[in-house]
């Protein structure tokens, strides 16, 4: 069997940020603890437990020390309260996040009605929505919007959202609002991945998309290769590849979220060859 890697495939800047500053941070003096998840991913987490960065739910778990805010942000409160704690606040915040909240909170004192486009359960939409106000609603489809009529209404998205999804809201509020304003925040990185992904799904026998199962990113991934490609597979880690897949597949597509490292994107290249 051939496998073909996807022209733009894994762990993406404002991971790779998010990791050199928690590394960083190990080499330093007192207890590291990352505000939740550095990433959506379980391997690369375990590992950074491994390395002294623990995974703290609330603030009360962190003693003292450093507070590493992951790559998705959190809410502005979370980080006053960990000055006021006097602890060692370094901000993994992925830049291209940041600009999604700094958006929802423009439009938010410039009166208008914030949409943000993502999982409303996501920390990172979470973090966005803390930014925009009272008048915000999260949606993950054009069919969840409100009515909205005559409103002054404002877009932001998650910044690892479907393009289409935001074109399919897009279409719904133009007609019926009285002012629309749009922060397209979907970063680069994303759009790449995507891209590439549907291009070799389309061209190979069986696609494999490798990250975390928590990974937003790379769920998303995998859906866009299932859309042109029924034989798309999610894996976390080699093991869990069935060899059953590969029955009669000459070519394998391969790519991996962004939250993915290149090790267990490797490791998932190095499984699928010794079946061939
Ligand atoms: Fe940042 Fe985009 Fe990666 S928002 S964390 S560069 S997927």
């Amino acid at each position: 069997m051939e496998v073909k890697i996807a022209r733009h495939a894994g762990v993406c800047y404002g991971v790779k940020r998010a990791l050199q500053l928690a590394e960083q941070a190990t080499e330093g003096e007192g207890e590291v603890h990352s505000f939740g998840p550095l990433i959506h991913n379980p391997q690369a987490v375990q590992s950074l437990q491994e390395h002294g960065v623990q995974v703290a739910e609330t603030l009360d778990e962190v003693g003292e020390g450093t507070l590493i805010i992951r790559s998705h942000g959190v809410a502005p409160d979370v980080v006053d309260e960990a000055n006021i704690r006097g602890l060692k606040v370094i901000d993994a915040t992925c830049p291209h996040v940041g600009k999604a909240q700094d958006a929802a909170q423009k439009l938010s004192a410039d009166g208008y009605f914030v949409v943000i486009v993502g999982e409303a359960d996501h920390p990172e939409v979470s973090a966005i929505r803390a930014r925009a106000g009272e008048g915000v609603i999260v949606v993950q489809s054009a069919d969840e919007l409100p009515p909205l009529k005559d409103r002054r209404v404002g877009v932001v998205v998650q910044t690892t959202q479907m393009a289409d999804v935001l074109d399919e809201v897009i279409a719904e509020l133009l007609p019926r609002v009285d002012e629309l304003r749009i922060f397209n925040t979907i970063c680069d990185a994303t759009s790449n991945r995507q891209a590439a992904a549907a291009e070799l799904a389309a061209q190979v026998d069986v696609m494999v998309v490798v990250g975390g199962h928590n990974s937003g990113n790379t769920t998303r991934l995998s859906q866009i290769c299932r859309q042109v490609n029924e034989k798309t597979h999610h894996v976390e880690t080699p093991e869990e590849l069935d060899p059953i897949w590969f029955n009669g597949a000459k070519v394998v597509g391969v790519t991996a979220g962004a939250s993915t490292p290149s090790a267990q994107m490797a490791g998932v290249v190095e499984r699928i060859e010794k079946m061939s």
